[in-house]
């Protein structure tokens, strides 16, 4: 019998694990323009952090068990709990506000499903201790730059934008300030959150005890919409003047509000948001979210016991679903290929064609290599076909054949076939100035 990986578990031979790199490099090449510096954090942690700040479907798809020491521990299925531990820990000793990012693996007892897996690559950027919109717009912008990166644009993708404070502002608007306790806010949330994915009694019986009706909820949800683009209207104070000024002032400036749709059916599943949240979806509909996050400025304090009371925000964008639309969007395909035809290949392939001259070959090879060039070769005697054949196959430029003219070698540019003799000693700088012309 063979031995199977565990469902939901990939295993990644070379060809996946380029095409891993790539999101990867990219995700840390968008947030290193975007000033963000990274951090990581352990992969396990003590189950109690996750029960505590996580809230929600979350800690009931936790990979935990007791370790040998009969501690109670979880594999990380986010990063926002560790990243509050750190910062609640040494926040004096980082400037504010901190822009950080991280690519960890998580893991998460998620039914296996297109786009969810139970374990996968996830891109986090976070910003502590600023609480204007700008933060917020920044958060969004980085977002939306990663995705444009990848060569989608607002055809393929939309960040749909919201806000939990919004939602409590309005309760306290139709019911009346006190009428309405947090639980019973998280109550209505966690509804609307799973609305869309269950039938309207179910949601109907969720908000029974709160004395509301689905109909009712989703009336005041698509009236909100219009009280956002009507910036002189009447309303209820400071939370929906920020989300304006995000939208109205910081988005539009940017010119990103083409990427960018108001829907106040987005909530966020997870128990530490309360300001201003967002989840990015392909235009198609056809996957699951791409991104999600949000502001979370309650979190420090709880974490620190009250030490620490920092604003922060930040979102997370996973591998699986980013890798499907990739795949489905032949701008977004042909722009990967690309990378991955410069990224997989051999700068040089040496062929060995008089094996006599394999210790003049080794010193080459090494005094290439020691010039930061990226070189293959045969370890064992073949014919000369053969090594050539394993030069194309290795994605080479150049093959560089060792035979009859030594010193003098002939190097091949693989692409074109163009051949041309030179004194092995000028071949480093030769290589490196095609390079530089190409
Ligand atoms: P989340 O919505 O749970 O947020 O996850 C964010 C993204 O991670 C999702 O939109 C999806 O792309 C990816 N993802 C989640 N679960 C899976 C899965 N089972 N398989 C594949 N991909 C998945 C958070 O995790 C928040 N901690 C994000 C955050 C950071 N908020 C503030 N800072």
């Amino acid at each position: 019998m063979t031995m199977q990986s565990l469902p939901g578990f990939r295993t990644f031979y070379p060809d996946d694990c380029a095409g891993r790199n790539y999101i990867l490099s990219k995700w840390r090449e968008v947030a290193r323009r975007y000033g963000f510096i990274e951090y990581d954090g352990p992969v396990l942690e003590p189950m109690e952090l996750y029960e505590k700040k996580s809230g929600g479907e979350l800690v009931g798809q936790l990979f935990d068990f007791r370790d040998k020491g009969g501690r109670r521990v979880a594999m990380r299925p986010e990063m926002t709990p560790t990243l509050a531990r750190m910062v609640a820990a040494r926040e004096k000793d980082f400037r504010k506000p901190m822009k950080w990012f991280c690519c960890p693996q998580f893991f998460r007892y998620e039914k296996q499903q297109r786009g969810r897996l139970r374990e996968f690559f996830q891109f986090n950027a976070d910003i502590i201790g600023e609480s204007s919109p700008a933060a917020d717009a920044e958060l969004i912008a980085l977002a939306i730059d990663i995705l444009r990166e990848f060569g989608l644009t607002e055809q393929d993708f939309v960040v749909r934008l919201s806000s939990r404070e919004i939602w409590s502002g309005l309760l306290t608007e139709k019911k009346g300030a006190g009428a309405f306790g947090n639980p019973e806010i998280d109550q209505l949330l966690a509804a609307i959150d799973k609305a869309e994915r269950q039938p309207e009694s179910v949601v109907d019986s969720q908000l029974e005890s709160l004395g509301l009706s689905w109909g009712e909820v989703k009336q005041w949800a698509a009236g909100l919409g219009e009280r956002i683009l009507a910036p002189d209207s009447a309303d209820f104070g400071k939370p929906l003047a920020s989300f304006r000024e995000l939208i109205h002032a910081h988005l539009q400036s940017r010119g990103l509000l083409k990427y960018v749709e108001v829907d106040f059916f987005i909530v966020r599943g997870l128990a530490y948001y309360n300001g201003m949240v967002f989840e990015i979806f392909d235009r198609t509909k056809k996957e699951r979210a791409l991104a999600g996050g949000g502001r979370y400025d309650g979190l420090l304090d709880l974490m620190s016991d009250g030490k620490v009371d920092l604003p922060a925000l930040g979102f997370g964008m996973g591998d699986v679903v980013l890798g499907n639309l990739i795949e489905d969007t032949p701008r977004a395909a042909e722009k990967m290929k690309v990378w991955l035809a410069k990224n997989r290949s051999a700068d040089v392939f040496v062929v060995v064609a008089t094996e006599q001259l394999r210790s003049e070959v080794l010193a080459l090879v090494q005094q290439l290599r020691d010039a930061g060039l990226r070189v293959d070769f045969s370890l064992a005697a073949a014919k000369v076909g053969k090594q050539f054949q394993a030069a194309e196959q290795t994605g080479a430029q150049f093959a560089v054949l060792f035979g009859e003219e030594w010193p003098m070698v002939s190097v091949k540019t693989l692409a074109t076939r163009a051949e041309q003799r030179i004194p092995h000693a000028e071949l480093a700088d030769w290589i490196r100035n095609r390079q530089k012309d190409a």
